[in-house]
C-alpha cells in the first residue's frame, strides 16, 4: 500500500498535473458574494423539515427513559391511548420489527448515531432513550398524552461516573478505523532529561448540540416506499441506512433535506426519524417527528468529556526535545466516536520524541458524538495551553516558542506539507493584533478589569471522503445545472458550489442553478469534517472535464476549438476557450445549436482522495484574543479576537469570514461557559435546555477581525482547504492564555467560569 501511494500521482487528480484551470480566475472564486438562499430565509420561504405538512399529517411526542440502565418492568399507555386526538401510543410492544441502526463509520453510508435495537425490547441503556411515542392529530395533544404514560423500571446499576468508568478500565482509542498512538523515540526520557519542561493535565467537559433548528423529520409512507424530509447532513447515507433498518431497497428510500438550521456533526440518523418512520408505518399516516430542546439533549449525542496530560520538554532555545499527549475520554459502548484529542499533535510541532495516545473509558450514557472539530477543538486547548506554560517557563515570547519549532515535514507521518503558511499567519496576526502590546501576567490593569491577551494555533486535518460525483447539464440558452448529494446548513454551500460551476464554465451567478439536499441526486457526500466543499468541488471538475470533452466532440473542426483537448481549453464568456488565446472561443449556444443539440448532460465521479495519503495536509490558525477579568466578581469579558487563517484559496470571502467568525464564537463558548451538567449518580443530563446550558449571546460576543492568507494548495480542488470546523479550534487555549496574562491564574478545567478564577 504504501508504494503504491508512493507512486501515486503527485496532485490530486488523477494523471498527476494539478488542475490548469486553478489559477484561471473567472471573476466568481474569491469573491464576496451573498448567500443564495438568504432572501428565502428571511422571507420565511425556505422549507425546514419540521415544515412540510402532507395531507393526513399526525405528529409524535417522544417519551425518554429517567434511569441509564435496566428494564422496564410495566408501562401503563391506557390513558395516553385513551386521550383526546391520540391516533396510536407505540411502545417495545408494538413497534413494528426493525434492525438496528448502522453504526457511523461501520460502513460508507453508514448514518447511525448508535447501534442499538430501537424500541425493540424493554432494555434501557441510557437515561433519556426514547421508551414511548404517542401519535396524535394535534403536536399539543400528543405532548398532553405523552405525560399521561406511566413507566415502572426494574433498574439495574450503571457506570454513570468517569471514576467508575475508568476503574472498569480502558481501551486504546480506534478512530476512523485507525489506532490513535503514536510513539517516536523515548519521550518520557527524553522529558526527564529536559532542562525545561511543562508536565500537566487539563479537563473538558462534556458538550451538547443546540443548532437552531432543531432536530426534526417530516415522514411518509406510499406502499413500500419511505420519503423522508429530514435535518440532515448526510442525505444519501440516511436512505441507505433507512433502507437497511426496514429492509427495503435503498431506491425505495427518498431523503431530502435542501434546508438545516445548523448541523456541527449532529444532523445525523439518531432513533427520533426511525421511529417516525415506524410510527408512520403503524398508523398509515404521515408523520412530523421534531424534537423538543430537552429531547435534543435526550436523544442526540454530544462531545464527550476529557482527561489530557501533556508534558513538553525543551532545550533552553524553545527546541522541544518530547511531546506527550494523552489521556482519557468516554464513550458508551455502542458508538464509533472517541473524542480524538491527539490529532492536532500529531502536525502541530516538530520534536525529537513523540508520545501521543488516546485511551476509552466506557459509560452507560447516550452515544456520543461528532461535534464541530472533535478531538482538535479541546486536544488544542490543552496542547496550546501548555505551550503558553512552557513559553512562560522558558520566559520565551509564546509566538516566538511555536515558530521556533515549526516543523519542516509532518513531525509524526513523514510526509510533506502541501500548503502550511501557519508563519505568515501569525506574523500578520500578531501585527494587526497589535500583540507587542501585550504586558507581563497581571500587569495590565484598568479600574477592577485586569486586561490580557492570548494566542493559540489551530489546526485541523483537510479530508476529502470517497463519493463524490456530480451531474452537470448545459442547455442551448447558454445556462447550466449542477446535481449534487450535498446539504445546506447554513453555510454557503449552494451559493459557493454555484460560483465553483460558473467559475469553471465561463457562465454568470445567474446562469447557473444547484440543485443538492436530495438522496436520489449523485454522490454520497457527507457535510461534515469541513470536506464537503472538496468532496463537490473534486466532482464537479471532473464533471466540468468530461462536459468540455463532450463539447469538444460536438463542436468538430469547423469550430475555432478545433484540435484542442481538454487541457488547453477553460469556460470563458458563455462558451470555451483556448486557456492562452481566448480569442479561440466558441458559445455554448453555438456549439450546441451546429450540433442539432438542446443539452447535453455528464455525470462523473470524484478521483480517489489520494491526495490525503500523499500528503500532510491542514487548515490553520493563529488566533488573538483579547480579554477583560473583573478582580473583584471573577467574570471574564472577551473584548477582542483576532483570527488569522491559513486555509488555501478562501472561495467566498462573505461565507468564508461567517464560518470562520461562527467557529470562534462556538469556541468563545467553549471556553467560558458551555458544559453539560451530569449528574453522575445517575447519568442523567440535568441542564437540557438553554437556559441552564449557556451558549454566547450576542453580549458575549466581542468585534471578531478575521485576516487570511489566501494562499492556493495546488494538491487541492480549487485550492481550498476546510473552513467549517477550524475556527473554533485554538480559540478555547487562546482565550485560556489570554485570561492567564490577564490574571496570572492558569485554569486547567474548562469552561472558565467566575467560581475558578476566583
Ligand atoms: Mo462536523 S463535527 O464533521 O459536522
Amino acid at each position: 500500500m504504501k508504494k503504491a501511494i508512493e507512486l501515486a500521482p503527485d496532485s490530486w487528480m488523477p494523471g498527476g498535473k494539478p488542475d490548469p484551470l486553478i489559477r484561471h480566475q473567472h471573476g466568481h472564486i474569491g469573491k464576496s458574494v451573498s448567500r443564495i438562499d438568504g432572501p428565502l430565509k428571511v422571507k420565511g420561504a425556505a422549507r425546514f423539515a419540521a415544515e412540510f405538512s402532507p395531507p393526513k399529517m399526525s405528529y409524535a411526542a417522544v417519551a425518554f427513559s429517567t434511569i441509564p440502565k435496566g428494564r422496564i418492568a410495566s408501562l401503563d399507555t391506557a390513558a395516553a391511548v385513551a386521550a383526546e386526538g391520540v391516533i396510536l401510543v407505540m411502545t417495545h410492544r408494538n413497534a413494528p420489527r426493525m434492525k438496528p441502526m448502522p453504526l457511523f463509520m461501520t460502513n460508507a453510508k453508514a448514518a447511525g448515531g448508535d447501534n442499538l435495537p430501537v424500541m425493540q425490547d424493554d432494555l434501557i441503556h441510557w437515561n433519556g432513550q426514547p421508551i414511548a411515542l404517542v401519535l396524535a392529530e394535534t403536536q399539543e395533544q400528543a405532548d398532553h398524552a405523552k405525560s399521561l404514560i406511566h413507566v415502572y423500571y426494574e433498574a439495574e446499576s450503571a457506570v454513570t461516573s468517569l471514576a467508575a468508568a475508568k476503574a472498569r478500565g480502558t481501551e486504546p482509542a480506534m478512530f476512523m478505523g485507525e489506532k490513535l498512538k503514536v510513539e517516536i523515540g523515548d519521550a518520557d526520557a527524553a522529558l526527564a532529561e529536559a532542562p525545561h519542561k511543562v508536565d500537566v493535565t487539563y479537563r473538558t467537559p462534556r458538550h451538547n448540540h443546540n443548532a437552531i433548528e432543531l432536530h426534526a423529520a417530516t415522514v411518509a409512507w406510499d406502499g413500500d416506499e419511505l420519503k423522508v424530509h429530514d435535518a440532515s447532513q448526510a442525505v444519501a447515507h440516511t436512505a441507505w441506512s433507512l433502507a437497511q433498518i426496514f429492509e427495503i431497497d435503498e431506491k425505495q428510500v427518498h431523503v431530502t433535506s435542501p434546508y438545516v438550521g445548523g448541523g456541527f456533526g449532529a444532523k445525523c440518523l439518531w432513533q427520533h426519524q426511525v421511529l417516525g418512520a415506524a410510527a408512520s408505518r403503524l398508523a398509515g399516516r404521515p408523520v412530523r417527528i421534531a424534537l423538543t430542546r430537552e429531547g435534543v439533549y435526550r436523544a442526540v449525542g454530544g462531545r464527550s468529556l476529557t482527561e489530557q496530560h501533556v508534558a513538553i520538554g525543551a532545550r533552553k532555545d524553545g527546541h522541544f526535545t518530547s511531546i506527550i499527549h494523552t489521556g482519557v475520554t468516554v464513550m458508551s459502548p455502542q458508538n464509533a466516536l472517541p473524542e480524538p484529542f491527539i490529532v492536532a499533535t500529531r502536525s502541530g510541532y516538530a520534536a525529537d520524541t513523540f508520545k501521543l495516545d488516546v485511551e476509552v473509558a466506557y459509560m452507560d450514557m447516550l452515544a456520543n458524538t461528532f461535534m464541530r472539530a472533535p478531538g482538535e477543538a479541546v486536544g488544542t486547548f490543552a496542547l496550546e495551553c501548555a505551550i503558553d506554560e512552557l513559553a512562560v517557563e522558558l520566559g520565551m515570547d509564546p509566538i516566538e516558542l511555536r515558530l521556533r519549532n515549526e516543523p519542516e515535514k509532518d513531525p509524526t507521518q513523514g510526509t510533506p506539507f502541501s500548503s502550511r503558511h501557519i508563519v505568515e499567519a501569525y506574523r500578520a496576526g500578531a501585527e494587526r493584533f497589535g500583540w507587542s502590546q501585550r504586558k507581563a501576567p497581571g500587569a495590565r490593569r484598568e479600574g477592577e478589569w485586569l486586561v490580557g491577551m492570548g494566542c493559540a494555533t489551530g489546526t485541523y486535518p483537510y479530508y476529502r471522503l470517497p463519493g463524490g460525483a456530480a451531474r452537470m447539464t448545459l442547455t442551448r440558452d447558454g445556462r447550466a445545472k449542477l446535481a449534487v448529494a450535498a446539504h445546506e446548513m447554513g453555510m454557503g454551500t449552494s451559493t459557493v458550489n454555484t460560483q465553483i460551476a460558473a467559475e469553471r464554465l465561463g457562465l454568470s451567478l445567474d446562469q447557473v442553478s444547484v440543485e443538492y439536499g436530495d438522496s436520489t441526486l449523485p454522490g454520497v457526500i457527507l457535510a461534515g469534517g469541513s470536506q464537503q466543499t472538496a468532496a463537490i468541488g473534486a466532482a464537479v471538475i471532473a464533471a466540468q472535464r468530461l462536459l468540455v470533452t463532450e463539447l469538444l466532440k460536438l463542436a468538430g473542426n469547423d469550430s475555432p476549438l478545433a484540435g484542442l483537448s481538454v487541457d488547453e481549453v477553460g469556460g470563458y464568456n458563455g462558451g470555451l476557450a483556448k486557456l492562452d488565446e481566448q480569442d479561440r472561443h466558441e458559445s455554448y449556444a453555438s456549439i450546441l445549436s451546429r450540433a442539432g443539440r438542446n443539452e447535453v448532460t455528464v455525470e462523473a465521479e470524484a478521483p480517489q482522495p489520494m491526495e490525503t495519503q500523499h500528503w500532510s495536509m491542514h487548515s490553520y490558525s493563529a488566533i488573538f484574543s483579547e480579554v477583560r477579568v473583573n478582580a473583584v466578581t471573577g467574570e471574564t469579558r472577551v473584548s477582542r479576537v483576532l483570527g488569522s487563517f491559513d486555509c488555501g484559496r478562501i472561495l467566498n470571502h462573505k461565507t468564508a469570514a461567517s464560518q470562520f467568525r461562527g467557529g470562534i464564537i462556538m469556541g468563545l463558548g467553549l471556553a467560558l461557559m458551555e458544559e453539560t451538567q451530569f449528574d453522575e449518580r445517575n447519568g442523567r443530563i440535568m441542564n437540557a435546555n438553554l437556559s441552564d446550558y449557556h451558549v454566547p449571546a450576542h453580549l458575549d460576543v466581542p468585534p471578531i477581525e478575521i485576516i487570511w492568507t489566501d494562499i492556493a494548495d495546488p494538491h487541492t480542488p480549487m485550492g481550498a482547504h476546510g473552513v467549517g470546523e477550524i475556527g473554533i479550534t485554538g480559540t478555547g487555549a487562546s482565550v485560556a492564555n489570554a485570561v492567564f496574562n490577564a490574571t496570572g491564574k492558569r485554569i486547567r478545567d474548562l469552561p472558565l467560569t467566575l467560581d475558578k478564577l476566583m
